[in-house]
């Protein structure tokens, strides 16, 4: 299924379907489990690459991980002291959240190992996590960036600590909201020896934070500081049973796809909606998209929603602040919103999204003016002119990016005819089974 096409959908998408679980959660369930003493549960789980990744580089370290029944895993964990040298390079594919956890939980460890990625990963910048693991006395060595020296590029070798040897304390302020940045360096304060401390500008996802104070850990947060210090405490983390909320972040390409598509209403159950990752759905209802979101709860130490999309006017905004490290993954689908709003959409203050699984500034440009859309690309965001009437049927190419190739599948919905998308094979990290939930609300589309 390298290119798929997309036809200009006759008549609505209608109904109502599930979304794989969270990746981000996926990530740090299977993660802690392997660290925590005895046999956890994960339910829920759905196998999109990216949590592949992480669920085998466990393997290789020791961690019992299987599959006893569709979508539940049943991991064993090794102790926080108990990884073990892995044989085997670790491959963490596509997978940013893989490598950049793994490298925090790594340097810890009086073993060397050795992180690898696919192309796009191999050109993602692990200076953020490499350089304060260093500077409390990580081994970390990297490849060198083609432009700036002080970079770190995959792959990644990292250690061994020798023995007798701890990470010391740290206190690190980080110039970017990233949770990446934040879980590394909370992973490698675990095993150091003194207290982490860590701020970031505004408040990245908080999956580690509320895993960890649900395990024990003597974590204190307020606002966007954070302090563990592990004095005092045993270092057991117990087994834990979850079942991983469905992911917001795929979730949106489904409501974008109803807010766009006349006559269109979706529901999607079991969303996590987390408040450090529903800026997508401030954003939707700020530009006055239809949307109705109805909590159902908590799961997974997480608060979920049922959420129902519709079509009706939009109108552009400016998107820029604290919003934005909530919504970073949903920058992309935000621009199909901005696509069809009237009048004028800014984004700013998303340079993050240049190192992303592609530049999404640079490619999500390529990609409005593929279908017709007028855009400006900023430094650190886009302006965006919205259009009515059908799209120009495109031809757009994903370079590699599955959250690229799912928002050009949704433009491609209100296109003047067929698009095909190319390299979509990448949909498979984070989404399986996306095109056969768009096929089952109605979309038409090939796939080769
Ligand atoms: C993630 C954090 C985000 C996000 C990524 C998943 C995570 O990255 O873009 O898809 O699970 O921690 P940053 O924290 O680097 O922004």
């Amino acid at each position: 299924m390298t290119d798929i096409v997309v036809h200009p959908l006759e008549g609505k998408l209608a109904g109502s379907v599930p979304v794989p679980s969270d990746k981000s959660i996926g990530h740090r369930a299977l993660l802690f489990a392997s660290l925590c003493e005895g046999v956890s549960n994960i339910r829920g789980f759905s196998y999109g690459e990216d949590n592949v990744s992480t669920a085998n580089a466990m393997r290789a370290m020791g961690a019992l991980v299987e599959d006893v029944a569709p979508g539940k895993l049943r991991v064993t964990g090794t102790g926080l002291y108990g990884l073990k040298a892995p044989a085997v390079d670790l491959d963490c594919g596509n997978s940013g959240t893989t490598m950049r956890l793994l490298t925090g939980l790594l340097s810890a460890q009086t073993f060397r190992s050795k992180l690898v990625g696919d192309a796009s990963l191999t050109r993602r910048p692990m200076l953020r996590v490499a350089g304060p693991l260093r500077s409390r006395g990580a081994i970390i060595e990297g490849a060198p960036h083609p432009t700036k020296p002080a970079e770190v590029l995959p792959p990644l070798v990292i250690g061994p600590l020798p023995d007798g040897t701890y990470l010391k304390e740290l206190a690190y302020e980080s110039p970017v909201s990233s949770a990446q940045v934040k879980s590394a360096i909370l992973l490698s304060g675990l095993f150091a020896h003194g207290a982490t401390t860590f701020k970031e500008p505004t408040l990245s996802r908080d999956h580690t934070e509320r895993m960890l104070h649900a395990m024990g850990v003597p974590l204190r947060t307020v606002g966007t500081m954070l302090q563990l210090d592990p004095a005092g405490w045993n270092g057991k983390m117990p087994a834990f049973d979850i079942e991983i909320p469905g992911d917001v972040s795929a979730a949106a390409f489904l409501l974008v796809a109803a807010q766009i598509t006349p006559g269109s209403r979706v529901t999607v159950r079991g969303v996590g909606v987390n408040p450090t990752r529903t800026g997508l759905l401030e954003i939707a209802r700020h530009m006055g998209a239809g949307l109705d979101i109805v909590p159902q709860g908590d799961q997974g130490g997480e608060p979920i929603a049922e959420i129902t999309a519709w079509q009706q006017g939009m109108r552009g905004i400016n998107v820029g602040g604290e919003v934005v490290p909530r919504a970073i993954d949903e920058i992309p689908i935000a621009c199909a919103l901005a696509a069809r709003a009237a009048g004028t959409t800014t984004i700013r203050d998303a340079e993050e999204l240049r190192v992303k699984e592609s530049d999404r500034i640079a490619t999500m440009a390529t990609v409005l003016r593929a279908f017709g859309v007028t855009c400006e690309e900023l430094p650190d965001g886009l302006v965006i002119q919205g259009r009515e009437g059908p799209l120009t049927a495109a031809e757009v190419e994903s370079r590699g990016d599955h959250r690229i190739a799912m928002t050009a599948a949704v433009l491609a919905l209100v296109a003047s005819g067929p698009t095909t998308i190319r390299d979509c094979d990448c949909i498979a990290t984070s989404f399986p089974r996306f095109i056969g939930t768009l096929r089952a609300l109605g979309a038409r589309i090939d796939t080769a």
